[in-house]
């Protein structure tokens, strides 16, 4: 048996009842090597599984075997060396691999796809792939949360404005505002995961989509792979893409709590906030304005929210109402894959890499926290706790101690006991102790709260979840 390409100009992988090629347009719609290439090492890996499983099964012989596994390692090492060349006529990494392993080894080749169809073959290596692919991202996403949990502690004390629609609401800390996304980046991480835990079942041996009549170990290959078991129906195994919709939804989450921190270090860098300063090696300068720094790499990561959205969006898309089981729809469920791994990890090394950066301006973050009446609440609260005011009614007598406040101007801890008892007759001198900022944040050590001790063990906590494995 010889691995002759035929005579006509019909594909060598497929052509055997055709007569005439395809048309140059129907090659370039049809062929995925300028993008699947990516997927030459799953491919590989693959392929060496199902050939041993298939020698150990007594299907394909010793000879042939160690002939394909050493081809395999050729091809993989002609690849990894840039001298490969890929085909355009081949369509796609799974037959730009199988016909070069035939110029290498003859006719022993042609015995490899015994068992097996393009369609098992391409679930197979994508599965592979999207499970790299999810824990390279939980590594980038982990280096995230090191860079903001050390933030954090460095500014576990520093008095930033709390915001509620933009509007100073209550003092918090900085430090206590990173860990928010820490605990996002941590939701981000779990979502990954909970996919991966899904994702881990091999469609290999499933075949073209009914399974197959020689004597396959699935088992051993799924084994061998590092999958948890084959998947359970061969239909399904060739047909579903879930595993990549639920990489991309995780992506598209992960993305948008990214473009909100991104969004906050734009308006924070802003002139009229200056709580922030990113670096010069995250910033840009301006043409013709001189005094502009730009915050361009926070800009992109907000806007590359919007391909990540659109990766999920496009694949659900292709995947909507495809009758099973295969079809080439699912060719196209490649590109939204790789744009959005590529997207996310460029825009978390960015986000980890400004925030280690970040210069704070913690006299400007106090200040604004001060502004704007933040510590009402802690008045309404000291009212209720200390003269045993029902809330209803201290929310009202705070409501017009800042009326006071604004009316002349002033700040609450610049009102006098006089000014404050000729509102409420019955308010002591140790009001006074809950108006500064300071006093409001270390007041709220509820759990999860923004007091700095809180905050702290918080922080402590966050390193021994995230960041010890
Ligand atoms: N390049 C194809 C893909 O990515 C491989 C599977 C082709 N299968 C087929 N029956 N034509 O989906």
């Amino acid at each position: 048996m010889t691995a002759k390409i035929p005579e006509s100009r019909a594909s060598a992988m497929w052509g055997g009842r055709f007569e005439g090629g395809p048309s140059a347009i129907m090659q370039r719609i049809n062929a995925s090597i300028d993008f699947d290439r990516r997927l030459y090492a799953q491919d590989i890996r693959g392929s060496k599984a199902h050939c041993r499983m298939l020698v150990r099964q007594g299907v394909i012989g010793h000879d042939d075997g160690a002939a394909i596994l050493s081809g395999l390692d050729a091809v993989l090492q002609e690849i990894e060396s840039g001298t490969f060349v890929f085909r355009h006529d081949l369509e796609d990494i799974h037959m730009n691999v199988e016909a070069r392993l035939a110029e290498l080894v003859g006719a022993a080749a042609g015995r490899l796809h015994t068992a097996r169809s393009r369609n098992d073959q391409v679930a197979t290596d994508f599965r592979l792939w999207v499970r790299d692919a999810m824990d390279g991202m939980d590594g980038a996403l982990k280096d995230l949360q090191a860079a903001l949990l050390d933030r954090a502690e460095q500014h576990a004390a520093t008095v930033m404005p709390g915001f509620t629609h933009l509007q100073a609401a209550q003092p918090v800390t900085f430090g206590h505002h990173l860990m928010a996304y820490v605990e996002m980046v941590g939701r981000d991480r779990g979502r990954l995961a909970d996919a991966r835990r899904r994702l881990n079942e091999c469609p290999l041996g499933a075949a073209a989509l009914a399974g197959t009549s020689f004597p396959i170990d699935r088992h051993e290959t799924a084994a061998e792979l590092g999958f948890d078991r084959p998947c359970g129906n061969s239909l399904d195994a060739v047909s579903d893409r879930d595993f990549a919709l639920e990489f991309l939804a995780a992506c598209a989450i992960c993305a948008v709590h990214l473009s909100r921190l991104a969004e906050e270090l734009v308006v924070w860098t802003s002139a009229q906030f200056r709580f922030v300063k990113l670096s010069d090696a995250f910033t840009t300068g301006s043409s013709i304005m001189p005094q502009k720094r730009n915050p361009d790499a926070a800009e992109l990561v907000r806007a590359k929210a919007g391909r990540t959205i659109g990766d999920l969006n496009a694949l659900l898309v292709v995947m909507k109402g495809l009758p099973l089981a295969y079809s080439k729809d699912m060719q196209d469920d490649k590109e939204p894959v790789f744009e959005a791994t590529d997207t996310m990890e460029l825009c978390i090394a960015a986000m980890a890499g400004m925030i280690r950066d970040l210069e704070v301006d913690a006299e400007r973050m106090r200040a604004a926290a001060g502004a704007g009446f933040a510590t009402a609440t802690d008045i309404a609260d000291w009212l209720v706790r200390v003269l045993g005011m029902p809330f209803r009614q201290a929310h009202h007598v705070t409501g017009r101690i800042v009326r006071m406040a604004e009316d002349r101007g002033c700040g609450l801890e610049d009102l006098t006991l006089a000014d404050l008892r000729s509102v409420e007759p019955s308010i002591t001198r140790e009001v006074f102790d809950v108006l500064g900022v300071e006093r409001s944040v270390a007041s709220r050590t509820s759990f999860g709260g923004t007091a700095p001790d809180t905050v702290r063990a918080a922080i402590q906590a966050a390193r021994q979840r995230w960041l010890v494995t």
